[in-house]
């Protein structure tokens, strides 16, 4: 950690032209090895056969892809459901181990450094997991207590974190398994912040959220973002989300970058056939063929 921050101060001290790389990944792969269905009807013997002889496919759920990621900047990755996201922050969160390629987090790689990864980071993500009979403020102290932060200070900081992010404060003493999934998403949020990362992976923050909390949550990154200077690397189905938050965006399909770019430049690359001018929606439909859809 220590490393991490006078690598940042010396920056600021030299004034470094060069962007300093928070994030670096350089031709990542990960494949999944799946048994393959049978479309076909079989009778029960040929099942039991087809138990022993399970042919398996391969699923390139990462395929060569290639990021870097500046402090200060939100990097945008756009796809649809099955396209790999998911599979990409895992890798980069050092919960998946690469087939091929590195990762490098403020010049540490993540496979041979990974517990020193891990603590620069955190992820959120839509199937985190708490104590589910425990509160949100239980569940907020015992994970602060983990970063050594006093139970006292955690509260109080996770109830600012909770009220700014639009969870009714009174709530924080009710069992988390009867939150809903919103809430429960909202104290994720607030779980990975309690901590200052460094590096924070936002997969879908804002799924499954109405559009008012969609907002709060939003308008809670920006202010991260201008507040900490942090690398913060976010996935979403949602084009309104990537070009409010991402500084620069990446489409990935089938496990690839198709396209990478500011939002202008997505869309200036983009032939449009009509005299309206293309949106990122635009874009992501022509490269990919695809309507993404939020599932909501
Ligand atoms: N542990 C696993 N074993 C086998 N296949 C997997 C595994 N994890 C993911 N996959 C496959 O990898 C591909 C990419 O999945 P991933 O979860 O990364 O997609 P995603 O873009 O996050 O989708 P979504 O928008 O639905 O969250 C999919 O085909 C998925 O079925
Ligand atoms: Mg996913």
């Amino acid at each position: 950690m220590s490393s991490v921050l006078e690598t940042v101060q010396l920056s600021e001290r030299k004034k470094v032209e060069k962007p300093i790389y928070g994030l670096v990944v350089r031709g990542v792969t990960k494949h999944f090895h799946r048994t393959k269905r049978t479309k076909n009807k079989l009778r029960f013997y040929q099942k039991i056969r087809h138990l022993f002889k399970r042919e398996k496919e391969v699923i390139r759920a990462v395929n060569d892809i290639s990021l870097e990621v500046n402090i200060g900047e939100i990097y945008g990755i756009l796809g649809a459901n099955g396209s790999g996201k998911s599979t990409l922050i895992r890798l980069i969160s050092t919960l998946l181990l690469p087939d091929a390629g590195s990762i490098q987090v403020f010049g540490d790689d993540v496979v041979t450094h990974s517990l020193k990864v891990r603590r620069v980071m955190n992820r959120v993500s839509v199937e985190a997991s708490f104590f589910k009979r425990l509160s949100s403020a239980e569940n907020l102290i015992y994970a602060a207590r983990l970063y050594g932060i006093p139970a006292a200070e955690a509260e109080r900081k996770a109830r600012q974190i909770l009220e700014r992010l639009g969870f009714d404060p009174d709530r924080m003493d009710e069992e988390m398994e009867q939150l809903s999934r919103g809430m429960q998403q909202k104290v994720a949020i607030a779980r990975a912040l309690l901590t200052t990362p460094m590096l924070l992976l936002l997969d879908e923050p804002t799924t499954g959220l109405d559009p008012k909390s969609k907002r709060d949550v939003q308008a809670f990154i920006e202010e991260i973002r201008q507040e900490r200077n942090a690398v913060i690397v976010l996935t979403t189905h949602d084009m309104v989300e990537a070009e409010r938050l991402c500084d620069k965006i990446a489409i990935i399909d089938n496990g690839r970058f198709i396209a990478e770019g500011t939002v202008e430049e997505l869309i200036a690359s983009t032939p449009s056939e009509s005299e309206v001018p293309a949106t990122l929606e635009d874009v992501f439909i022509t490269l990919t063929g695809k309507r993404i859809e939020e599932d909501e």
